[in-house]
């Protein structure tokens, strides 16, 4: 696991964009697997900055994010989808029908699972996948305690990872209490992974990923099981680390 330590979250930021760069204008055709939350947040920013200096196309970029809550719909304020079109999508100019988020509002979720699933099989995993970590070492929202062979499917999300992403709801009991996330087994399928951390709460999911052992009650250290996995973290979330 090659680990890049930064100083801070600005810092991470700016390194985590120059590396989804560098896939982007290096490739004819590139498909990023991308993550939502408040730790991408600035990696989407440095992309929107690098698009008004350079116009860097995103012709040739097709998409597909970890996952969506269940029960709202893509045009819902507070929707995964809605959050990529803000922060991403419609800011680079990106082609939306490149653009591919599980549908947490479709009537059969499991059939919706399936068809993701297939999607990702049918380009053989994507190039880029960009994650960020829970508290509880989760990675998209596969809890502690998922199998590392399940593919897509409906999670019914823990208490802690509710509490932290109560943050991001105006009325935190319309927070959905599930989603619709890539398993551990659909996101080891990419090519190359590149986890960011930055911030003390992550200090023991961070310990547990790059000095723990590989066990399915941390389900960010099945990451040790890929061979092109780059983590960039700040120094606060790897204190315990150094
Ligand atoms: C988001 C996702 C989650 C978050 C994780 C950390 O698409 O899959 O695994 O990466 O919950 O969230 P933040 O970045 O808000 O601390």
């Amino acid at each position: 696991m090659n680990i890049i330590e930064v100083a801070n979250y600005e810092e991470m930021s700016k390194a985590s964009a120059d590396f989804i760069l560098k896939k982007i204008k290096g490739s004819e055709k590139v498909t990023l697997g991308l993550a939502t939350g408040g730790t991408p947040l600035g990696t989407y920013q440095e992309l929107v900055k690098d698009y008004k200096k350079n116009e860097t196309s995103y012709s040739h970029v097709h998409t597909y994010n970890l996952d969506e809550y269940v029960g709202l719909t893509p045009d819902d304020p507070e929707s995964y989808h809605a959050y990529m079109c803000e922060h991403l999508f419609h800011p680079v100019n990106m082609p939306l029908e490149q653009t591919n988020i599980p549908n947490g509002a479709a009537p059969e979720l499991l059939q919706e699972c399936l068809r993701y699933d297939m999607l990702i099989e049918s380009i053989g995993g994507v190039d880029l996948q960009l994650l960020g970590i829970g508290e509880n070492g989760h990675i998209g929202f596969n809890e502690p305690g998922t199998l590392f062979s399940t593919s897509t499917h409906v999670v019914d999300l823990t208490l802690s990872t509710l509490e932290a992403n109560a943050k991001y709801f105006k009325d935190p009991s319309k927070q959905p209490t599930q989603a619709i996330t890539m398993g551990i087994a659909t996101i080891l399928k990419s090519k190359e992974i590149l986890l960011l951390a930055s911030g003390e709460r992550k200090q023991e999911a961070l310990f547990h990923l790059l000095r723990g052992e590989v066990t399915e009650s941390v389900p960010a250290s099945a990451l040790n099981m890929h061979d092109s996995v780059t983590v960039i973290a700040d120094s606060q979330a790897l204190k315990l680390v150094n």
